[in-house]
């Protein structure tokens, strides 16, 4: 088994025989929390990046570079469920930073707690929903440097847009997973990635990239896009 650093702090590359896994180094040893492997290695404990149960880790697979985690101090992600990202995004800043975690399902809410908070300071929950950022105004500290939505709703574009411009700085970079089929299941993914694009090009984002999330998501794609204010 070999351990290849990444541009990122804290995300590696293990490398068993042909076969390639993306990981973490995990803040938490010992505890895991969607049954992903652990791995003991000279750089300490690693905990697998599974592309097929978080859409961030598929656009690592499909080679979206993400050095910009290094930078970021704050975070505000938009549809935390269960904490399956977030616990990766959290194991990359580590005390570098916070990340605000939104989620209205109350059921998931405290799931996640129970499975992730419970053991991380680094993520703050928000029991809130997305739709009405005024509501946790007040609780996060920003501007934000990166806002990451995944709500899968039909106004989910309207969620990404409206929560970057609450709270996200000027230049600063939004992740956006949609789901084509929360908005139009009749339409071509394709056309529904391009339109989605067009309306945050015209809310004033620079698109730098759109990766189709196949074969790990299907009918999902990730607009990786910087608000230009
Ligand atoms: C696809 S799941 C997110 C998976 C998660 N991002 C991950 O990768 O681990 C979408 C989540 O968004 C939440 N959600 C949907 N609408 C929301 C809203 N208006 N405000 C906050 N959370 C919302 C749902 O309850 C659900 O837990």
């Amino acid at each position: 088994m070999k351990v290849v650093e990444t541009n990122v702090k804290n995300m590696y590359w293990i490398e068993k025989g042909d076969k390639k896994i993306l990981a973490t180094k995990n803040m938490t040893p010992g505890i895991t929390y969607y049954k992903e492997s652990l791995f003991k290695t000279k750089v300490g404990e690693l905990r697998e990046w599974i592309p097929y149960k978080s859409k961030l880790a598929a656009v690592v697979l499909k080679g979206l570079d993400i050095g910009f985690m290094n930078d970021a101090r704050r975070i505000l992600y938009l549809g935390v469920s269960t904490g399956t990202t977030v616990s990766h995004i959290s194991d990359i800043i580590e005390d570098r930073g916070v990340i605000y975690g939104v989620e209205i399902a109350p059921r998931v809410m405290l799931e996640f707690i129970g499975r992730v908070i419970s053991h991380r300071e680094n993520i703050i929950p928000l029991f809130f929903d997305a739709r009405i950022p005024g509501e946790y105004r007040d609780i996060v500290d920003y501007p934000v440097d990166l806002v990451y939505c995944d709500v899968a709703q039909p106004d989910q574009t309207r969620i990404a847009i409206l929560n970057s411009k609450a709270f996200l700085k000027e230049e600063g970079i939004v992740l956006y997973a949609i789901k084509a089929r929360s908005i139009d299941a009749t339409k071509e993914p394709k056309v529904i990635y391009r339109e989605e694009a067009k309306k945050m090009e015209i809310e004033g984002f620079e698109i730098l990239d759109v990766l189709d999330l196949e074969p790990y998501e299907r009918d999902h794609a990730m607009i990786y896009a910087r608000y230009k204010g």
